[in-house]
C-alpha cells in the first residue's frame, strides 16, 4: 500500500467498518509504522482501482492482522482470500511463526474466511469494540512453518495467481 492508494482505500474503509473505521491519518501513521506491512489489491489491468487491502504488525515471530477489507461490490470473488494468503506468506518470509487477529463475534463472514486458513478461536476480549461494546474473538494459527500448513498454503498460493515480490517487501 502506498500513500497514493489512500484516497481509494478511504472509499472502502467506512463502508467496510462503519462507525469504527480508521481515518485517513491512521492509515498514514500505519504506513510510517516500522512494525507494519500493508498491501492493496487492485485489478490486473486497472492498477488505479483498489479492490481491497490488508496488513499486519509484525512483532518478532507474531504477525497481528490489523485490517482486511474487500470493496463491497467485489466480494465473494476470492479477493479477501488472496489478501489473506499474501499476509500469511509475506509474514512467514519476514520471520513470523504465528498469525493472530481479533474479529467481531457478529462477523461470521470474516470468521469463515479465517477458519478456512487454520485460524482457531482461542479466547475472547470482552467489550473490545468501543462503538457498540461488542466482544472480540481472538484467533490464532498454529505454527505456519509446519510442513502440512506450508503445503496447504503453497497450494492455495499457486492456485490464487498471486505473485509475491519478497525482496520489495523486505
Ligand atoms: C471479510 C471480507 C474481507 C471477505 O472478503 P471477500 O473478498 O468477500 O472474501 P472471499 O471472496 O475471498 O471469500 C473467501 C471465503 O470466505 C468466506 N466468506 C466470505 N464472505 C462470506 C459471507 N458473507 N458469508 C459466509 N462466508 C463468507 C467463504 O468461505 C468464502 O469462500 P466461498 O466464497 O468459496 O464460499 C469482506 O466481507 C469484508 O471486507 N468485510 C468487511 C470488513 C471486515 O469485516 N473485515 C474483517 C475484519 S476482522
Amino acid at each position: 500500500m502506498y500513500l497514493t492508494d489512500l484516497e481509494k482505500v478511504m472509499d472502502i474503509e467506512p463502508i467496510a467498518f462503519g462507525t469504527s473505521h480508521w481515518s485517513y491519518d491512521s492509515f498514514v501513521n500505519e504506513l510510517n509504522n516500522p512494525f507494519a506491512n500493508y498491501f492493496s489489491a487492485c485489478l490486473e489491468n486497472e492498477q488505479n482501482f483498489i479492490v481491497g487491502y490488508s496488513g499486519y504488525w509484525l512483532f518478532q515471530e507474531e504477525a497481528h492482522i490489523t485490517t482486511l477489507a474487500t470493496h463491497p461490490k467485489m466480494r465473494r470473488q476470492g479477493i479477501g482470500e488472496k489478501l489473506l494468503i499474501n499476509d500469511i506468506l509475506t509474514a512467514k518470509e519476514l520471520g513470523a511463526n504465528w498469525l493472530t487477529l481479533e474479529v467481531r463475534v457478529s462477523n461470521t463472514a470474516a470468521q469463515e474466511l479465517y477458519k478456512r486458513y487454520g485460524f482457531k478461536n482461542i479466547g475472547m476480549r470482552k467489550r473490545y469494540y468501543q462503538d457498540n461494546n461488542e466482544d472480540a474473538i481472538i484467533l490464532w494459527t498454529d505454527n505456519i512453518n509446519n510442513d502440512d500448513y506450508m503445503h496447504f498454503i503453497n497450494e492455495k498460493y499457486e492456485k490464487s495467481g498471486l505473485k509475491l515480490d519478497i525482496e520489495r517487501i523486505k
